[in-house]
């Protein structure tokens, strides 16, 4: 069964010997960024992410090793690892840990976007863009973060991301009906992958995407 850590980035959470879990190298990008709460924040997904992987793969927290695999994707670097997917968005982030079949998550905070028009004609594929033409608000920008939140997951699984396959992959609308309809990069690929929304509290909303048609999955709260 794959599990969902639901995570609060509160900074409370992050005391000296948490934050020391931390490499030089995240440190490094959290000071990079612009303001003390976002890089606090960060830091709190990051203590979690090593809190929830090292029973995994039996080391101390301080010991998790990362690497990025060919398409940059963050990935274990410890033998039999298990795939794991991370996304923060406002104050929450998701884990998601499973077994050996690729998955990703995403996590997005429902706000109005003012070029969502423009960003869905763009970016999503043709009939993704069509279902948004005739909605009215709220249900239009509920949608067009559906199909974002399942969309992005599937691409962060396959460690492509947000770039040029955006509008080459894609995915259904329907809130009772979470599927893959196409990748044309993978054109077996919605007869392998199962995407699920996940059952999140307004105003956010969250997707799995895992490479299973019996994808069984639990979401968790995460308690420091
Ligand atoms: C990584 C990426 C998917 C982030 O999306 P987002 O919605 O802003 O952020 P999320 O919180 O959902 O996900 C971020 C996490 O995805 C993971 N990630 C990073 N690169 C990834 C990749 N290539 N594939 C899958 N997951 C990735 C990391 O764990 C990252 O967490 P971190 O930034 O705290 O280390 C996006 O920046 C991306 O697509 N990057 C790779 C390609 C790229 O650089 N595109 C930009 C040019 S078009």
């Amino acid at each position: 069964v794959l599990i969902i850590h639901q995570v609060t980035l509160d900074a409370a959470v992050l005391t000296a010997a948490r934050r020391a879990w931390l490499s030089p190298d995240e440190e490094a990008r959290a000071a990079r960024m612009h303001r003390e709460s976002v890089a606090a924040r960060w830091r709190v997904a990051h203590v979690a992410l090593r809190a929830v992987l090292a029973p995994v793969v039996s080391v101390a927290p301080s010991e998790v090793r990362f690497a990025a695999d060919a398409t940059g994707r963050p990935v274990l670097d410890h033998p039999a690892a298990p795939q794991f997917s991370l996304s923060h968005a406002g104050d929450q982030a998701l884990i998601a840990v499973g077994g050996t079949a690729p998955l990703g998550v995403d996590l997005e905070l429902v706000r109005p976007v003012a070029e969502l028009d423009d960003i869905a004609r763009t970016h999503f594929a043709s009939e993704e863009h069509a279902t948004l033409v005739d909605a009215r608000e709220p249900e239009r920008t509920q949608r067009f973060f559906r199909i974002w939140t399942r969309k992005e997951a599937y691409l962060k699984a396959i460690g492509v991301g947000v770039g040029p396959r955006l509008p080459r992959v894609a995915v259904s609308a329907d809130a009772r009906d979470a599927r893959l309809l196409r990748d044309d990069d993978a054109p077996d690929a919605p007869r392998q992958w199962s995407v699920c929304d996940l059952a999140l509290a307004t105003p956010y909303v969250g997707a799995l995407a895992v490479r299973s048609l019996e994808a069984r999955w639990q979401l968790v709260q995460w308690r420091p």
